[in-house]
This record gives C-alpha cells, sequence and structure tokens, in this order.
C-alpha cells in the first residue's frame, strides 16, 4: 500500500490531522493500534482553548459542542482556604471552553467515518524505515497479518508511548524531563457540579480540583501520593478528602455520587526535540507531555497539528517545503511555553513533601497574585491559550 501521509494514532492529534489532510484532498492512511470503544473510554481533560474550538469549527466538527459545550469566563484559586477568582474575560478578553476530551475524539472520528478517512484500527506499526530516504516505509501488523505501507512523509501522533520518537536516532534525540512526587486521582461521577467555574485548591493536605463534562456530570481530582492505588480509595472516602480540600464553601455545595471511573494518573513535563528526523514528525503526546494542570495537552497537540497541516499543504501545492521546515521548531517554541506555564501552575498548587522553600514562595506567588492584577493577567493570558499560529 502506498500513500502520502501515514498517521500513526488515532487519539486526538491523529483523528484531527486525518480530518485536516482529507478536507484538502492529501491523501493520508491512519494505522491505530486499538479499537475504536478502546480508544473512546479513555477518559482526560475537558477544557479547549479558543484555538482549538475555532480548529474544530473550522474542520465541521463543532456541531454538538456548539449545542453542548459550557463556556467558562474564569476560574477560582483556593490558597489554604483563601479564594481568588481570576476573569480571563475580564483580563484578557478571553473565555474557555468546557468540553470532554472523549466527546471531541468522537466527533472527529465520525467525521473521518463520514469523510471516508482510510483508517485501520487494530493495526500496530512495528517499524519505521527509510526516514531519510526519498519514502518511508512502515510495517504493521492488522488481523494477524504482516504488512507494509509507504509514505511521502510519517506523522507520528502514537502519543508518549509510541514508536515514532523511538525511531529517531539516539544520537540525534535530546529529551527533557520533570517527573513530579504526585499523582492525581480523579473520578467521573453523575452529579451536578458544585461550582459554576472551575476551583483549583492548594490545601496544606494537597491539591483539588473541582471541574465538569456538563451540567450534570462531576468531574473531581485530588493530589494523592504516586504510591496510591485505586482501591485505597472508596468513593466514600474520596469524596471526604475532596470536600476537605476544597473547603467549607464548596464543600456544602458537592453532591456525591457513585464514580463511573476512578484513575491514578503521574504528572509528568517532557519535551523530545528535534520534532522532525528527516520523513517524520511529531505531533502531540509523542513530543511532549505536561502535568494536567492548566488542561494544556489537547490544546497543544492541536495547535502542533495545525501547523504540520500547513506545511503539508504547502508542499503538496507547490513542492516547497518552507512550512514543513519550519515546523519543528516553531511548533517547540509554542510547546515549551505551555511547558512553563503548567510547571508554574503544578509548583502553585501542589504540596510538595517536606519542601518549606517551596511552600513559602508558593505563598509570596498567591500573594502577588491577589494584589497585581498584572500577575492575574499573566495567568489568565497563558490559561486561554496563546495564538496557535504565531
Ligand atoms: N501503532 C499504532 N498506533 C499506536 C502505536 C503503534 N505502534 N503506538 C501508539 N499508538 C496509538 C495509541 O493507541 C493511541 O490511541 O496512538 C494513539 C496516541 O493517542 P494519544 O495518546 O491520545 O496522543 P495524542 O493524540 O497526541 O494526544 C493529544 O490528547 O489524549 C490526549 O493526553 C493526550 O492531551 C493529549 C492529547
Ligand atoms: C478536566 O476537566 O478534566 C480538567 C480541567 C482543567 C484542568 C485539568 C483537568 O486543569
Amino acid at each position: 500500500m502506498r500513500t502520502k501521509v501515514a498517521i500513526i494514532g488515532a487519539g486526538p492529534a491523529g483523528l484531527l490531522l486525518a480530518r485536516m489532510l482529507s478536507l484538502r484532498g492529501i491523501d493520508c492512511v491512519l494505522l491505530e493500534n486499538k479499537s475504536p470503544d478502546y480508544v473512546l473510554s479513555r477518559i482526560r481533560a475537558g477544557l479547549l482553548e479558543q484555538g482549538t474550538v475555532d480548529t474544530l469549527r473550522e474542520v465541521g466538527c463543532a456541531a454538538r459542542l456548539d449545542q453542548e459545550a459550557m463556556i467558562h469566563d474564569g476560574t477560582f484559586l483556593n490558597f489554604d482556604g483563601e479564594g481568588l477568582r481570576i476573569d480571563f474575560h475580564d483580563l484578557v478578553g478571553k473565555r474557555v471552553t468546557i468540553y470532554g476530551q472523549t466527546e471531541v475524539t468522537r466527533d472527529l472520528m465520525d467525521a473521518n467515518a463520514k469523510g471516508g478517512v482510510q483508517s485501520l484500527y487494530e493495526a500496530e506499526v512495528t517499524r519505521i524505515e527509510d526516514l531519510d530516504g526519498t519514502r518511508a516505509k512502515l510495517t504493521y501488523t492488522h488481523r494477524g497479518e504482516t504488512k507494509t505501507l509507504e509514505a511521502d512523509w510519517v506523522a507520528g501522533c502514537d502519543g508518549y508511548h509510541g514508536i515514532s520518537r523511538a525511531s529517531i536516532p539516539v544520537s540525534v534525540l535530546k529529551t527533557f524531563e520533570r517527573v513530579y512526587p504526585f499523582g492525581w486521582l480523579g473520578i467521573l461521577s453523575d452529579v451536578p457540579p458544585c461550582s459554576h467555574e472551575l476551583i483549583y485548591a492548594n490545601h496544606r493536605d494537597g491539591f483539588a480540583l473541582a471541574t465538569m463534562r456538563s451540567p450534570t456530570r462531576t468531574r473531581a481530582y485530588i493530589q494523592v501520593p504516586t504510591s496510591d492505588r485505586v482501591e485505597d480509595w472508596p468513593d466514600d472516602k474520596f469524596w471526604d478528602e475532596y470536600k476537605r480540600r476544597l473547603g467549607p464553601t464548596a464543600a456544602a455545595k458537592v453532591i456525591t455520587g457513585p464514580s463511573i471511573e476512578k484513575s491514578i494518573a503521574p504528572l509528568r513535563s517532557f519535551v523530545a526535540e528535534p520534532m522532525r528526523y528527516g520523513r517524520l514528525f511529531l505531533a502531540g503526546d509523542a513530543a511532549h507531555i505536561v502535568p494536567p494542570t492548566g488542561a494544556k495537552g489537547l490544546n497543544l497537540a492541536v495547535a502542533d497539528v495545525r501547523r504540520l497541516t500547513v506545511g503539508l499543504e504547502q508542499f503538496y501545492k507547490s513542492g516547497a517545503t518552507s512550512g514543513l521546515d519550519a515546523y519543528p521548531a516553531k511548533a517547540l517554541a509554542r510547546v515549551w511555553n505551555a511547558v512553563r506555564f503548567s510547571w508554574w501552575m503544578t509548583r502553585l498548587l501542589h504540596q510538595f513533601p517536606e519542601d518549606q522553600f517551596e511552600k513559602a514562595i508558593q505563598r509570596a506567588e498567591f500573594a502577588h497574585l491577589k494584589s497585581s492584577q498584572t500577575a492575574q493577567k499573566l495567568l489568565a493570558e497563558n490559561y486561554v491559550g496563546l495564538p496557535f499560529d504565531a
């Protein structure tokens, strides 16, 4: 089989790229290791920047979003019981959109199915070769058979554990990493949210986040040691701890219910450079991971894919490679800023065990935020997201 662009991975990055290329008439094949049901069962953050919403509208995948999404003007920060509201709209004239990543994934999958995008699920790419030749060659297994796919370009949208990044020679690849000494225990429950906007709470016993998927579905998180297991946290114990950390005002409004999903996610910042090796381009989690504080993961992936699409479109229209050549540096500039911001928010809001210095810095940072519109503006500007195509 032959194609112009081989896309590895049907997470948000790969699905969106397939959609954007197919709308431009650029032939592509999407290869995904798992089944569509498995991909749709992964629960992740649900906060979209304006650039992501605009992109989904542009590709005709926002009909449900426009009906169902919730728009937030601001957010609450809570520090040792003291509250502060950051009004994004007043400060920087922008808002954020609450719409689950699972729904984004479903909308993109449906559009690709309707648009006739060639998608192979349960197809695992096992080898990527000839990235420095005239054509790349992929080996994959599908329904017990081993097959090959040749492509002009390979889009590595296969997430943190994928094969793409691992196909870049170690002498070329440079990685940067920060692993945080805690994780987020998250639950999903069909109860109304306790607040109309998100609450990020830094409590002496750890971070908590009150967020939502809809007016009837709550998403709730608490910071836990990485050694904790889901079984250590029956629903009642979770809700008690969550309420304590949010503080009495929010706790009074928390309606509890059985969890329909419960999981623990480790927190990590990670960047791989360069985001290109020969005919391979990395996009999304394959190239970078951010901790969920600030919900930048999906939004970064969308920005990468937009930029990569511009380069590919230019190449197939005129043969020019300047857009593709510019991709790694331009994408990385945006990535590093989001890595910086989510690292900063993570440090501001979590308990770092036995680190009195961190605690004192957090207190100073929060006091500064409370007293300075400039500091609030900086937070707001980054939280709502920097321009996608700058
Ligand atoms: N062959 C085929 N598919 C693969 C392979 C492989 N060898 N390795 C991994 N994959 C698939 C995974 O099964 C997964 O469905 O690649 C996909 C990568 O999807 P995500 O992990 O969702 O990565 P990405 O699309 O970059 O995510 C962007 O959305 O899911 C979130 O946390 C993610 O916030 C980030 C954003
Ligand atoms: C979520 O809704 O899951 C969410 C929202 C904001 C975050 C992280 C997660 O910062």
